[in-house]
């Protein structure tokens, strides 16, 4: 019963192209995030400790994450983030499977 809720449950993945947390959003906040983010970066340059270390985590601040990175560019700080990564990001709020 169980396994056949979850088989139906990928079945309905609606925008199947686009990057999953497992093949790039989890690389992309622990490469480009958490060096300042992590509780355990103790503050680098101030940061604010926010926990970015799993999907879960993630969802509840997609909001912030869009205004933040992608529609006020102020993180990270001074840019450093390509083109692709930005695209990469975008399609991945927009469907954060
Ligand atoms: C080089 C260190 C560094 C990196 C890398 C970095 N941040 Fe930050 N972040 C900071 C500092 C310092 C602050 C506090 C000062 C400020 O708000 O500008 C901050 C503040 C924030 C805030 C709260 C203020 C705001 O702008 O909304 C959010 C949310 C945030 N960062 C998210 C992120 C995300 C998501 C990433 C990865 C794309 C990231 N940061 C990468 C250093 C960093």
């Amino acid at each position: 019963m169980i396994l056949l809720w979850i088989l139906a449950c990928k079945e309905e993945v609606s925008c199947p192209d686009t990057p999953t947390y497992e093949n790039w959003a989890e690389g992309f906040f622990i490469s480009k995030c958490q060096p300042c983010h992590a509780p355990e970066a103790r503050g680098v340059f101030g940061a604010p400790a926010i926990e970015m270390n799993t999907h879960e985590e993630i969802m509840e601040i997609l909001d912030v994450i869009q205004n933040s990175v992608l529609d006020n560019e102020r993180m990270p700080p001074g840019g450093g983030l390509s083109d692709d990564d930005r695209i990469l990001l975008q399609s991945w709020l927009d469907c954060p499977q």
